[in-house]
């Protein structure tokens, strides 16, 4: 039995087969429609999410399965105490597959610990949050056609951004790939990012506060929203929540080819007035989310696809 708690948790092989999976997923729905016909997905989540519990619950759906849930701590009996090894001891009773999110880190592989069934991280607090590189990967690999030889923006809340911390992981596996890291020096990312992952495995990175100073050569541009549920004030959240504001003005020093994404829910991050330029994918990047998130219930369930 297979669990998801890191992209590292995929060889860069089985990650790149995933993602041709999923392109295929998008070419040939049909050709899918009932490989899950009689199994459920599980979400737990206890943290608040539209993307991610949706687009689970609609590949589950797509794949002709079927879907049960909670959506909140407060609707679960986490409000009366109950532990996450033991709810997923139940829930591995009730379902074939689990996706859940939790704003612990390390909940969701404490979970897989005690599960009978296989376990997706659908984010852990401020640690990992694989599903959402799986979807950055897609987005980036159908748009630009390739993995290697990028430069890479990561723009905002580093400090506590999951998606940030995951991508920066899976990224790293492939040549000639290169960071530049555009936050405020409270929200820099965290050390062990810098010295386990990118020094140890000697992936150039620099680290900037101007995104204006950074933009023009950059490929991608991977913009984040303050986390502001994982600041202990109010007050520093509300000192660096419009720290950055991508607008028109700044895209006119990026490069014609760069390429936008965030991972949503966007706050003021990025103005509404960049949502037309050809380079903003994010609302492509959601959609990609559906089919690798096919693509992954597939994997970890073992479908035998010769037999669709
Ligand atoms: C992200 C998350 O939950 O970490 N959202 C998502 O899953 N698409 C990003 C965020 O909440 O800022």
């Amino acid at each position: 039995m297979r669990h998801l708690m890191s992209p590292l948790d995929l060889s860069v092989a089985e990650t790149n087969e995933l993602l041709s999976l999923a392109g295929d997923i998008e070419k040939h729905p049909e050709k899918y429609a009932h490989a899950c016909d009689g199994k459920k997905l599980a979400t737990c989540f206890y943290e608040p999410s539209t993307r991610t519990r949706l687009s689970f619950e609609a590949a589950m759906l797509n794949l002709g399965g079927s879907v049960l849930g909670f959506h909140s701590a407060d609707s679960s009996s986490a409000a009366k105490g109950e532990s996450v090894s033991d709810t997923i001891r139940v829930i591995s009773c009730y379902a074939d597959i689990c996706a859940i999110r939790h704003p612990k880190e390390g909940a969701a592989l404490v979970a897989s610990q005690k599960s009978g069934i296989p376990v997706i991280n659908a984010g852990d607090g401020g640690h990992q949050h694989p599903t959402q590189t799986l979807t950055d990967l897609l987005t980036i690999y159908n748009l630009k056609g390739h993995f290697d030889h990028l430069k890479i923006g990561l723009c905002g809340d580093l400090k506590f951004g999951r998606t940030v911390h995951s991508l920066i992981n899976a990224l790293i596996r492939y040549p000639d790939i290169e960071f530049v890291l555009v936050s405020p020096e409270e929200l820099r990312v965290p050390s062990y990012i810098r010295t386990d992952v990118l020094e140890a495995n000697h992936v150039p990175y620099r680290e900037m506060e101007k995104l204006e100073d950074a933009i023009g050569d950059l490929d991608i541009l991977y913009m984040t929203r303050v986390q502001r549920e994982r600041f202990f004030n109010e007050e520093d959240y509300v000192r660096m929540k419009d720290f950055y504001i991508l607008d028109k003005e700044k895209m006119r020093l990026a490069k014609p080819d760069m390429l936008v994404l965030h991972p949503l829910p966007r706050v003021n991050e990025i103005s509404i007035e960049v949502d037309d330029d050809p380079r903003a994918v994010y609302f492509k990047q959601a959609k990609y989310g559906v089919y690798v998130r096919m693509a992954l219930i597939l994997t970890l369930l073992g479908i035998n696809l010769n037999k669709l």
